[in-house]
C-alpha cells in the first residue's frame, strides 16, 4: 500500500470507508456551526462536536493526538489554529476556526471552517475580517482544485499563494497540510506556498488534507504557553479552512463536503468523481 515515497495510496474500497468518515466531520461541521454564537463558550463548541461524533458511533481524530486534550480546536482571532476549547466566551466581531477530526472504522477525515461573528448591537462584522474569511476559503478551494490536474503536490501551494496575493495576505508556513487515511498525518506535507522541488506526483488513490492559513498580518507565529495554540507573532487575525480530498481516476471527490465538493469546485471548471 505504501509506495517508494510512503506515500499510502488508497483503492476506492478504502476511499469508500474515508467517505465515512469525512462525512462525520460534515455532521460535526454543521452542528457546530449552528452553535457559534455571541456568549457561547469554546468549550461548548467542544461538547456539541463530541455528541455528534459518539451519536455517529465515531471517534475523535485529536482527542489525546500528542496529548490534545479535547474533541476539536477552536481557534479566535489571533488564533490560527490548534486552540484549546474552553471557558473562553465568545464576543461580538470574533473571527472563529473550527477543526474537527473523525475516526470510523480506523480511517480519518479532518476539516476545517472559520466564521466572523456579527459586530456589537447587530452591527455588521469588519468587512476585512470578512474577505479574510472569504480569501481563506477561496484559497482552499482553490487549492484542491489544483489537484485535478494531475500535477505534483506542489501545485496547491501555487494556487493558493495566487490567491493570497489578492489580499495581500499571509500565509502561515509553520503549518501545512498532509497526507490522511489510517492515521491523520501522513505523508505527503501539502505546503500552501510555493516551494522549490514541485513534490510527488498526484496521482490515483492519494489522500490529502488542504488547509490554508492566512492571516491579515504577517505570516509568522508563535507556540502559546498552553504547547498546543498558535498565535500570529504581530497579533492579526487569521483564518483556516481544510477539507480531506480523495484523487480518483474519474477526477476528485472532496470526502468532508457532503457534496462531494462541486459547489466549490465549480468556479474553477472542476467536476467531482464520487465513488457512490
Ligand atoms: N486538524 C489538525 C491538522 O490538520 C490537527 C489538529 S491537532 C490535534 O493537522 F492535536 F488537535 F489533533
Ligand atoms: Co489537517
Amino acid at each position: 500500500m505504501f509506495g517508494r515515497d510512503r506515500i499510502e495510496y488508497k483503492t476506492p474500497d478504502q476511499v469508500r470507508l474515508m467517505r465515512r468518515a469525512g462525512l462525520v466531520v460534515a455532521d460535526v461541521h454543521d452542528a457546530v456551526r449552528a452553535a457559534v454564537a455571541v456568549g457561547v463558550t469554546t468549550a461548548d463548541l467542544d461538547a456539541v462536536a463530541a455528541d455528534v461524533i459518539r451519536a455517529a458511533g465515531a471517534t475523535s481524530s485529536f482527542l489525546g493526538y500528542e496529548g490534545y486534550p479535547a474533541t476539536v480546536c477552536v481557534s479566535v482571532n489571533d488564533e490560527v489554529i490548534h486552540g484549546i476549547p474552553g471557558e473562553r466566551v465568545l464576543r461580538p466581531g470574533d473571527v472563529v476556526s473550527v477543526d474537527a477530526g473523525a475516526v470510523v472504522g480506523g480511517w480519518h477525515g479532518d476539516a476545517a471552517f472559520s466564521v466572523v461573528l456579527p459586530g456589537p448591537d447587530g452591527a455588521a462584522a469588519d468587512p476585512a475580517d470578512v474577505a479574510l474569511v472569504d480569501a481563506t476559503e477561496r484559497a482552499m478551494w482553490a487549492g484542491i482544485a489544483a489537484l485535478a490536474a494531475g500535477g505534483r503536490i506542489g501545485d496547491v501551494g501555487v494556487a493558493v499563494e495566487e490567491v493570497a496575493e489578492g489580499g495581500p495576505y499571509g500565509i502561515v508556513e509553520d503549518y501545512v497540510g498532509h497526507g490522511i487515511g489510517t492515521q491523520m498525518h501522513q505523508d505527503p506535507d501539502v505546503p500552501n506556498y510555493r516551494t522549490r522541488g514541485r513534490g510527488p506526483r498526484v496521482r490515483p488513490g492519494l489522500c490529502v488534507a488542504v488547509e490554508p492559513m492566512l492571516t491579515r498580518g504577517d505570516a509568522t507565529t508563535q507556540l502559546c504557553e498552553d504547547e498546543w495554540t498558535v498565535v500570529t507573532d504581530d497579533g492579526s487575525r487569521a483564518a483556516h479552512c481544510e477539507h480531506t480530498v480523495a484523487v480518483l481516476e474519474g477526477g476528485l471527490w472532496v470526502l468532508t463536503a457532503p457534496d462531494g465538493g462541486a459547489a466549490g469546485l465549480a468556479p474553477f471548471g472542476v467536476t467531482v468523481a464520487p465513488l457512490d
